[in-house]
């Protein structure tokens, strides 16, 4: 399987337009020898020649640009044949509405996530213009869908609706999963959970018999953004659960047998992102590697 990382960075990107923290000041001034990120998205393929999106990010375009492995093979084409959503959020989903040229999309998703997408939303109209334009396959947790040579399995991972559906309804086990994608010739198993307020113990399950896991690498700390002065929320009101710190993910998830463990969905706010912070080094130390655009794995 090969594996690669179009957009590394969560929400906002890095730097983000109206940030100002230490991680955007010092990146846009070169004092940080560290790369901007774009959002969350990563392109997997069996053969190198069908390939899918795990998420759709705003920078959908540029990030398409970036891999020449996505190119148009003909005047009318692409080598994208489906994209994958793992939640509603809008750094996942608005590139679909970039997606826009009259091009068949096949669309994979929980019936939650493809209801707070399509309606109600006028925008949505845009992916209508011709019949069949968009293909939607429900992804139901238990159940592996095939993707032709590749095989993937919806794992409801605890998370929450997007912001612009908050206090709409209940909140659902579809609103938010993990990926267990299968290569069928291979075996090779990647789990991809850029989204996780909790550790379930099936979670712990699919990372033990994974061969790489993506996981939320948002936060650093809990109250990052407080103590930032960027915001009133801990990382767990917003369904993530930090790396770092006593019920983080780096001390949760330290026994799992996956021989490649790799952060994603990384918050410009996060000290990861600074080359040889401490907390980079304790991630690195327990095995972790931190995603960068233009990383590439052959799984
Ligand atoms: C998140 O990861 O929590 C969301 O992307 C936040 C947002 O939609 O702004
Ligand atoms: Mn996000
Ligand atoms: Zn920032």
């Amino acid at each position: 399987m090969r594996i690669k990382v179009l957009g590394a960075a969560a929400g906002g990107g890095f730097p983000q337009w109206n940030c100002g923290c230490p991680n955007c000041r010092d990146v846009r001034s070169g004092a940080l020898s560290a790369r901007p990120l774009t959002q969350e998205c990563v392109a997997v393929s069996a053969d190198g020649e069908r390939w899918f999106l795990l998420n759709a990010s705003p920078e959908i375009r540029s990030q398409i640009e970036s891999f020449a492995a996505l190119h148009p093979r003909g005047p009318r084409d692409s080598p994208i044949a489906a994209i994958l959503l793992t939640n509603g959020d809008l750094d996942h989903c608005l590139g679909l509405l970039s997606l826009r040229e009259s091009h068949p999309l096949v669309i994979y998703a929980t019936d939650r996530v493809r209801r707070g997408f399509a309606e109600g939303n006028v925008l949505y109209r845009t992916l209508q213009r011709f019949p069949g334009q968009v293909t939607w396959r429900a992804l139901e947790p238990g159940k592996e869908a095939d993707l032709g040579g590749l095989a993937v399995e919806a794992l409801p991972a605890p998370g929450k609706p997007p912001i612009h559906l908050e206090g709409s309804g209940a909140s659902d086990p579809g609103d938010n999963i993990g990926l267990l994608i299968h290569d069928r010739r291979t075996g090779r198993r990647l789990a991809y959970f850029s989204a996780a307020a909790a550790i379930t113990s099936a979670m712990r399950t699919a990372f033990d018999g994974a061969d790489c896991v993506f996981f939320d690498g948002t936060f650093w700390a809990s109250d990052e953004l407080i103590v930032l002065g960027l915001g009133d929320k801990r990382a767990e009101q917003m369904a993530h659960l930090p790396v770092g710190g006593e019920g983080g993910s780096l001390r949760g998830l330290a026994g799992i047998r996956a021989p490649k463990k790799i952060y994603i969905h990384i918050n410009n706010t996060n000290p990861l992102l600074r080359p040889r912070s401490p907390e980079r080094e304790q991630v690195e130390a327990g095995g972790w590697e931190i995603a960068y655009d233009g990383m590439e794995l052959n799984l």
